[in-house]
């Protein structure tokens, strides 16, 4: 493995005034990457913090750091859809804080062969476990329709359907196996925009949105912070792009209406369960000058926050 640059963390500030961490609570890091939240968290109060990520070298690394907190680091490998599980493992079952800071690290992006980046040649893998199926397979596997509705739906790419096609195309003569042979059979059909954004931007998100299944881990993070989260209890998620910030957005909204309303053009279901979260600000929060100035990844960053109520956590039937 080669150096990767340190990932610094996105909108650190905002996201420890809105966990507010208190001497005495439990706080879950469902996104451990570096480490730079949950180490804000540690210093912030005389805490605890399980420091959960689906990639072994972030654990790795946390117990490395861990060692410095004495017992009050504690790291959990898995995914954070099932942080109830893993908490319970270790005996908890109720936590004052979660912070979720969704997508890919630096670190990740810069190692090579991760297969993340279209700007290092590597293996199309895009794993963050290292387990399952591998962006190459997809690429492979997936019919040209198939790869066409994923490409559109995940990476928002109006190309989508040339884009599929090249790649059956291409796949028919050999299978892609790296990043580079991708992102370069993308360009050939996606040209590129003024603003320096490579062509292969968006097709690269939709492999790793599906491989990973953020958004299906998204929405059963934030049901599980819901069940774990004690009345006064505090999340905070950030997010990178309008796919993942639409979830956020919507079950906020839902949870704290506390009335399933099953479209905005429908009027509200005032039978619904009561509230289970208030907002702390409405809207997102993003990064300030200084921030925009030293990390380019906090441009697209948004952060919500809320507070948890004493009500009970909706079933999900009524998500
Ligand atoms: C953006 S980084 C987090 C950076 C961290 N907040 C910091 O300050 O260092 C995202 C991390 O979350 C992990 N991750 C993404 N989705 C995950 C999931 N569903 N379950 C567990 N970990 C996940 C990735 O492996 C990556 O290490």
């Amino acid at each position: 493995m080669n150096n990767p640059a340190p990932h610094v963390s996105v909108l650190l500030r905002e996201v420890i005034d809105i966990l507010s961490p208190k001497d005495g609570g439990i706080y879950v890091d469902g996104t451990f990457g570096a480490g730079g939240y949950s180490r804000a968290i540690l210093e912030a109060a005389d805490c605890t913090v399980y420091g959960i990520d689906r990639d072994p070298v972030a654990i790795a690394f946390g117990q490395k750091m861990a060692a410095e907190f004495d017992g009050r680091l504690v790291m959990l490998e898995g995914c954070y859809a099932d942080m109830q599980e893993l908490l319970a493992d270790k005996g908890v079952s109720a936590v004052d804080g979660v912070a979720l800071d969704i997508g890919v690290s630096s670190m990740q992006i810069d190692e090579a062969d991760r297969g993340f980046s279209f700007m290092r040649d590597g293996p199309l893998d895009m794993r963050m476990s290292g387990a399952g199926r591998t962006a190459a397979d997809v690429v492979n596997e997936e019919s040209e329709a198939e790869l066409a509705k994923i490409i559109f739906v995940y990476g928002e790419e109006r190309r989508s359907r040339a884009i599929a096609r090249v790649v059956v195309e291409r796949r028919e003569l050999s299978p892609f196996t790296s990043t580079v042979e991708l992102a370069e059979a993308v360009a050939s059909v996606v040209r590129p925009t003024g603003k320096g954004i490579h062509p292969a931007t968006r097709t690269f998100q939709a492999l790793r949105i599906v491989v990973n299944d953020e958004l299906g881990q998204l929405v059963k993070g934030l049901a599980a912070s819901e069940r774990l989260l004690t009345p006064g209890g505090r999340l905070a998620v950030v997010s990178f792009h309008s796919l993942e910030d639409r979830r956020v957005k919507n079950f906020l909204s839902a949870r704290s209406e506390g009335r399933a309303r099953p479209s905005r053009h429908l009027p509200v279901n005032d039978e619904g369960p009561a509230p289970t979260f208030k907002h702390i600000k409405k809207g997102t929060i993003k990064a300030k000058a200084d921030e925009l100035e030293i990390n380019r990844r906090s441009r697209s960053a948004r952060l919500r926050g809320a507070i948890r109520t004493e009500a009970p956590a909706w079933t999900e039937a009524a998500a």
